[in-house]
């Protein structure tokens, strides 16, 4: 099996950046890597997004966001991230369980437990290698987004306390899953961010 790492973070954390450069510095080098994102390109995974991120969907239900979430994640992995692990590959994926646990589970108060839980059968207990959790605050992730050119979405549209939540609901993880979860300092330049990263993935990779 390929080495499994999800990059995780709030909006504008920097995820999609780092996540491209280190796909392609893989690739220079030889590395069988690819990179996804939920919902990862695929047909069904994409509807079901569609529904979640509508702004016109303001009357959802947490738990119908949650299952939704699930639901999209299961078909990724099954159509996307196992056939590329079993072929080798490293798998660099833009968010993954943590986001639904953090947004879902803490934000929304529907508790890290309950979500994990539904989310533990849709996954069938398979769980990243490494997890690159970028720590922005919350502002500066939002100012960042603003100056680019990023279409914005239902949850970017939450209240400063919701992405306060989801910043705490991350810490909180970190906590809980130490040796998976690797806190990086995203204040700093991409530069520095992204040769932290790489140094990490990279090990990991050499451990086998
Ligand atoms: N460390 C950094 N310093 C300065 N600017 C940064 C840094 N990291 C990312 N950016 C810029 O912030 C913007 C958002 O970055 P990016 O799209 O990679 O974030 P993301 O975590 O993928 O966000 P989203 O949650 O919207 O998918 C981009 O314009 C990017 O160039
Ligand atoms: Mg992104």
């Amino acid at each position: 099996m390929g080495l499994f790492v999800t990059f995780e973070g709030g909006e504008g954390s920097g995820k999609t950046t780092l996540i491209n450069r280190l796909h392609d510095e893989m690739v220079a080098l030889n590395f069988p890597a690819i990179k996804t994102r939920e919902p990862g390109g695929n047909k069904i995974s994409e509807q079901i997004r569609n529904i979640i991120l509508d702004v016109e969907n303001n009357e959802m239900d947490y738990r119908t966001e949650a299952l939704l979430y699930a639901a999209s994640r299961r078909q990724h992995l099954t159509e996307v991230i196992l056939p590329a692990l079993k072929q080798g590959k490293t798998v660099l994926c833009d968010r993954f369980l943590d986001s639904s646990l953090a947004y879902q589970g803490y934000a929304r108060g529907l508790g890290i437990d309950n979500v994990y839980r539904i989310n533990l059968y849709a996954t069938e207990g398979i769980m990243p290698d490494i997890t690159i959790y970028i720590d922005v605050s919350p502002q500066e992730g939002l100012n960042r987004i603003s100056n680019s050119h990023r279409e914005v979405d239902r949850l970017d549209l939450e209240n400063s306390t919701f992405h306060a939540k989801v910043h705490e609901g991350y810490l909180k993880l970190a906590e809980m899953f130490p040796e998976r979860i690797k806190v990086i300092d995203g204040a700093r330049s991409l530069d520095e961010i992204y040769l932290n990263i790489k140094t990490i993935v990279l090990a990991q990779l050499r451990k086998g």
